[in-house]
């Protein structure tokens, strides 16, 4: 079976919404991505379930503080067994470093990818906390989470060609998926196909798929527009 590029983000209130959905879901059409507001609310209890259950987790903490507290956090990550762990790649290289020696300490297997510019920045919400333009700011940052070594970014999928990084190993995971082109509050959103043409090795989805009166017939759609 192929790696499935789906990674669902279970953006839900309740564990008992998380239970339902899980309960029909098929380990090997997905990855779960579990964040700030499930684990807030569940901690690593709901990860350690949801990986007994088959499921391969990314942790979406977006880790940004100083090397040592990152260092700290990472560590505690790693020791759950997650699939993928991320840090803002603002918080600077040495900051990322210590998310790498925390992984290399732990002996994760875990991938670690850096958060370029969020989907929800546009331009000009850029400009007014004094940032340039967001094409040439995740260029910048997607280099430096390269040469610093993390596994890759997640970026939009139309800042990959931009991004320009080439290797193949480094992955570019992209959410702001929408099945057809209605943005939420992505400042600008693309089909499943179309990331995976510009270059997504995984999608990230949320609502698209958990909102929805079908949540497995959309993620069968999902899946099989990604190869
Ligand atoms: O529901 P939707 O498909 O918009 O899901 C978006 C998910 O992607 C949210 O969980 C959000 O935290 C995440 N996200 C991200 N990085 C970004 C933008 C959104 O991980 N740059």
């Amino acid at each position: 079976m192929l790696d499935s590029k789906v990674i669902i983000a279970l953006d839900y209130s309740d564990e008992k919404e998380v239970w339902q959905f899980c309960e029909r879901l098929d380990n090997n059409k997905c990855k779960l991505k579990v964040g700030k507001q499930l684990f807030t609310k569940y901690g690593p209890s709901l990860v350690e379930k949801l990986q007994s259950k088959g499921f391969k987790i990314f942790l979406d903490l977006k880790f940004h503080d100083i090397p040592t507290t990152v260092y700290k956090a990472s560590i505690e990550a790693y020791k759950l067994g997650i699939w993928m762990l991320n840090v803002h790649a603002l918080g600077g290289a040495e900051m990322m470093r210590a998310a790498l020696q925390a992984r290399d300490e732990i002996n994760s297997e875990s991938k670690l990818i850096g958060v370029t510019v969020l989907t929800s920045h546009s331009d000009e919400s850029l400009s007014r906390i004094g940032i340039g333009k967001r094409d040439n700011l995740a260029k910048i940052l997607a280099n430096q989470v390269s040469d610093v070594g993390l596994d890759g970014v997640v970026c939009s999928p139309s800042d990959i060609e931009s991004i320009g990084i080439r290797e193949e190993s480094f992955l570019f995971v992209t959410p702001g998926i929408r099945l057809s082109l209605d943005s939420d509050d992505h400042n600008n959103a693309f089909t499943p196909k179309q990331a995976c043409s510009l270059g997504a090795d995984y999608i990230v989805i949320g609502r698209p798929i958990t909102e929805s009166d079908d949540p497995m017939c959309i993620l069968d759609k999902v899946v099989s527009s990604t190869y």
